[in-house]
């Protein structure tokens, strides 16, 4: 029987799916490659729970898409091996973490990057809520990647880079303003036509494309999105889920601002994250998206956060860690453009993302 590796006879889709399956590989062998050559480093325990997040979060994606994998029925031998191939790196892994002493370990599950997307109606706060929790984690020594997935953009402005930025605009070094700021390839057999660049690392993404906001936070955008169809986004969203999915430096926080609605989470646009914060307004709507989103995004932990309450009640069954005020001066900052942080950094607001901050690093607790 012609199995898959038989060749020729591949349809786009086909050739997509196993290239994507080999980038994966790809990845967890790098990330693994340098988990090995740290022996007897003080990072050893940290790089190999890199090895084992990245591991998981492949085979978590592999979990989630294993119906439309499936619909590729011929490849179920190829996913039996990316399975596999997964399943042993995280084996190899725990060993390695678990040969270390508690404290040690406890150490670099300190490092650990955290990887969250935030997710919520359109004006609950996301977008205010990962800038200011980007800028919070910067400034207490933590590397951060802060990623706008909306193609309604804001995030570059609330992270404090003024306007005109994560546009496509004056992004990364020597980068063209025009043109698409975005190491891609066409493929018509993935979702939109476009992929990230074949030989281009997550990381080498990153440092080429990424934008440098106050605090040294590295901010990545889908692009030129004000124009017409949203063509930019289209050629670079397939690319910035992998990068983030695939973004193995082990210590660097990953926060994904997301589109409001329900499409993206469905699709498990949050892939890339082992938390997602759902963002609550006070509004009726703003809880039934909320309500919507939670069951779409429990694959893993989830926190709901209530922000621009002022004293309504809390949204029944939706009980928040954390309630971040309704603040002024917030909404005085988005209007002049500035980053909140920077504007109000002792408003309550701000104060209230400190705390979430504090929430989520795991010498506080594990949520
Ligand atoms: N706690 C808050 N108090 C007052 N205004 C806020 C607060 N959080 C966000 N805002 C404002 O509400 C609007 C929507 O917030 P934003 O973060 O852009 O939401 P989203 O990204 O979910 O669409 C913005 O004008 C923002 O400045
Ligand atoms: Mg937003």
């Amino acid at each position: 029987m012609a199995g898959p590796g038989a060749g020729g006879d591949r349809s786009p889709r086909e050739t997509n799916f196993l290239d994507h399956l080999n980038s994966q590989a790809a990845v967890v062998d790098a990330v693994r490659a340098r988990a090995e050559e740290t022996a007897g480093q003080p990072d050893r325990c940290l790089a190999w729970m890199g090895v084992e997040r990245q591991a998981e979060r492949y085979l978590r994606e592999s979990r989630a898409s294993g119906g439309a994998a499936r619909r590729l029925q011929r490849f179920e031998a190829e996913l039996d091996a990316h399975r596999e191939g997964m399943e042993s790196a995280v084996t190899d892994a725990r060993k390695e973490i678990d040969a270390v002493d508690a404290a040690t370990r406890d150490a670099a599950r300190r490092r650990l990057g955290l990887r969250i997307a935030v997710v919520g109606k359109g004006g609950s706060g996301k977008t205010m809520i990962s800038a200011t929790l980007g800028r919070i984690l910067a400034r207490q020594g933590r590397k951060i990647l802060a990623a706008d997935l909306d193609t309604c953009p804001g995030l570059a402005i609330s992270l404090g880079l003024g306007m005109g930025m994560g546009m496509g605009e004056g992004e990364g070094e020597g980068e063209e303003a025009t043109g698409v700021p975005m190491s891609v390839e066409e493929h018509a057999g993935a979702a939109y036509g476009w992929r990230l660049a074949s030989g281009v690392t997550p990381e080498q993404a990153v440092d080429r494309h990424a934008a440098i906001a106050p605090d040294g936070v590295r901010f990545l955008s889908l692009g030129k999105i004000d124009e017409p169809e949203k063509q930019a986004a289209k050629q670079t969203v397939v690319a910035m889920r992998q990068i983030l999915n695939g973004f193995g430096e082990p210590d660097w926080d990953v926060l994904g601002d997301m589109e409001a609605g329900p499409t993206t989470p469905f699709e498990h646009y949050h892939s890339f994250a082992d938390r997602v914060i759902v963002v609550v307004g006070p509004a009726w709507r703003s809880g039934l998206t909320a309500r919507r989103l939670l069951p779409m995004v429990n694959d893993v932990p989830t926190v709901v956060v209530a922000n621009r309450f002022r004293d309504e009640p809390d949204h029944e069954g939706l009980e928040p860690v954390l309630r971040i005020p309704y603040d002024s001066e917030v909404a005085a900052a988005e209007r002049l453009g500035v980053a909140p942080i920077d504007y109000c950094p002792d408003a309550a607001a701000v104060k209230a993302v400190e705390q979430l901050a504090g929430l989520f690093l795991p010498q506080e607790v594990s949520l």
